[in-house]
């Protein structure tokens, strides 16, 4: 099926990726296009949202790339206005930046807990903030918001900021939904698990480096009902679904993307 986001504009944040492959905000950036929307891609490294804009280009799609930090207001005002300015409105906000700050409760940094916050959690109401308006006056619009696993379960490591901020992101999501259903807007929150993308292999190769982080990839497949890994394209096909006319009747719910690992005892 293709066309199902005809005529839709969408902005994605971290609509780059930290490396070579695709990360989650990319892949949703490239499949928002090839489905017929103009996509905002946004990231605050200037390189990885012109490298996705020139992937939608090569393919005939329409993307912009644009630069800015979505935990700082004003640059998120001004990435709203300059979609707004272009193309006259916003159907579909994609939340998928996102960061990792390691540490527990007793050895978290404060000031990194509170940079996670803000690019996490801070970032999710700014573009709200200004997309709402739009949108309300659209009578429609759709808000995706990228949480994780982690917002349900302990994933065997002290990351106590990313467990703390994924969790506030659903409750977010319900709070948007339920308020702003009446005026046509639905917000959804979707939860990957095990994703193999450039954020997770840089990670993984740093702290395996001269080990073998093939035979850790493997190892975890193992734990996944459907064994193996997922990546970067499952979690945009979810999104893509989200955004569709689909999803119409479907606000202020959580979409687990991850193969079944959660619904295992000891994961
Ligand atoms: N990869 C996984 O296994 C996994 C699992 C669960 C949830 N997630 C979530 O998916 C989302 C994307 O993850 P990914 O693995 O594709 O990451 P990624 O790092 O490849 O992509 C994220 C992009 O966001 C950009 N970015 C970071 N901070 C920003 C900011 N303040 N302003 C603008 N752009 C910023 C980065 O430059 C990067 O290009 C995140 O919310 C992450 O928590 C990932």
């Amino acid at each position: 099926m293709t066309g199902r986001l005809d005529g839709k504009v969408a902005i994605v944040t971290g609509g780059g990726s930290m490396g070579p492959g695709w990360g989650n905000g990319k892949a949703a950036s490239v499949l928002f296009a090839r489905e017929g929307a103009r996509v905002l891609v946004v990231d605050n490294r200037t390189e990885a949202a012109e490298e996705a804009a020139a992937i939608v280009a090569g393919e005939g799609g329409t993307a912009v790339a644009v630069t800015a930090d979505v935990s700082r207001e004003a640059d998120v005002a001004r990435l709203v206005a300059d979609c707004i300015g272009r193309w006259g409105r916003v159907d579909i906000m994609h939340n998928n930046v996102g960061i990792v700050v390691p540490g527990g409760p007793e050895d978290v940094n404060l000031e990194d807990w509170a940079r996670g916050h803000d690019v996490n959690v801070t970032s999710i109401l700014l573009t709200c903030r200004h997309v709402l308006p739009h949108m309300k006056a659209q009578r429609a619009g759709v808000i995706l918001n990228v949480s994780s696993i982690a917002s349900l379960r302990w994933l065997g490591a002290p990351y106590i900021s990313y467990n703390a901020t994924k969790t506030a992101i659903n409750g977010m999501t319900r709070a948007i939904a339920a308020q702003y259903g009446p005026d046509g807007i639905r917000c959804n929150s979707i939860l990957p698990g095990l994703m193999r993308t450039p954020l997770v292999e840089g990670a993984v190769f740093k702290s395996l480096a001269g080990s073998d982080p093939d035979a850790f990839f493997a190892a975890r497949a193992g734990v996944v009902p459907l064994r193996r890994w997922g990546d970067a394209w499952d979690v945009a096909e979810a999104a893509l679904f989200l955004a569709s006319d689909s999803a119409r009747y479907i606000t202020g719910t959580e979409l687990v993307v991850d193969g079944g690992v959660t619904i295992q005892a000891g994961v």
